[in-house]
């Protein structure tokens, strides 16, 4: 199968930012940019596959900074990574107050998704051309990303299946903002 360079499926989405995205603090709701994310990703992701793609999971979503209404939003995503039929979506947010100009970064995220073919199964997608030092960069960091994930997935698995609630248990919150009140 013959690659495709990361300037392929490279995808922008501006939106104004208007007041119906508001949450009750008067700025634009996490969710609305999550959604905003997950369209980004779609369409880069599907534009790299030349099949349409479902999100699997989100890593690191975390908005350091609010986004207020009548800010221009810009979502720039590239394919970071591909593994056989799953790639995962860079997403850098960017949010312009119109009147200044000043840009601010929000956030990044990384949405890993599964290309899946007309009959619903999920299909191999191109290798990746990576076409600067930056995209090697993505790369390699996409990569140590899975493996943190792997890791983090089996430790987890190990906690929960030997997890047993016995006296330790109290001693191990002890310091935590919490009580046990069990009702029998
Ligand atoms: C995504 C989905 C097709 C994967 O199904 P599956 O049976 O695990 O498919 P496969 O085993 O063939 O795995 C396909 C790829 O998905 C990856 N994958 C599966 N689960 C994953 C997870 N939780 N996180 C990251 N990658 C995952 C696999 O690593 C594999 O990648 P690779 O081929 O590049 O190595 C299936 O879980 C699904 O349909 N989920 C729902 C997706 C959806 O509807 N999203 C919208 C949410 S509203």
């Amino acid at each position: 199968m013959q690659g495709r360079p990361v300037s392929f499926s490279r995808t922008t989405i501006v939106e104004l930012m208007v007041p119906a995205y508001t949450n009750f603090g008067g700025k634009v709701h996490g969710g609305m940019l999550m959604s905003l994310m997950d369209k980004v990703a779609y369409a880069c992701a599907s534009k790299h596959a030349g099949n349409y793609c479902v999100t699997v999971s989100v890593d690191a979503v975390e908005f350091l900074a609010p986004v207020e209404v009548g800010e221009m939003v810009s979502m720039l995503a590239s394919v970071n990574y591909v593994g056989s039929k799953s790639l995962v979506v860079g997403i850098k947010v960017i949010a312009e107050d119109i009147r200044s100009g000043v840009h601010r970064h929000t956030n990044t995220s990384y949405f890993t998704m599964v290309a899946k073919d007309p009959q619903g199964q999920t299909a191999i997608v191109p290798p990746l051309i990576l076409e600067s030092t930056d995209d090697v960069r993505r790369y390699c960091a996409a990569l140590q990303r899975k493996r943190l994930r792997d890791h983090a997935r089996s430790y987890m698995k190990d906690y929960r299946d030997n997890f047993v609630f016995d006296e330790s248990i109290e001693q191990y919150l002890d310091k935590q903002r919490c009580s046990i009140d069990i009702k029998q």
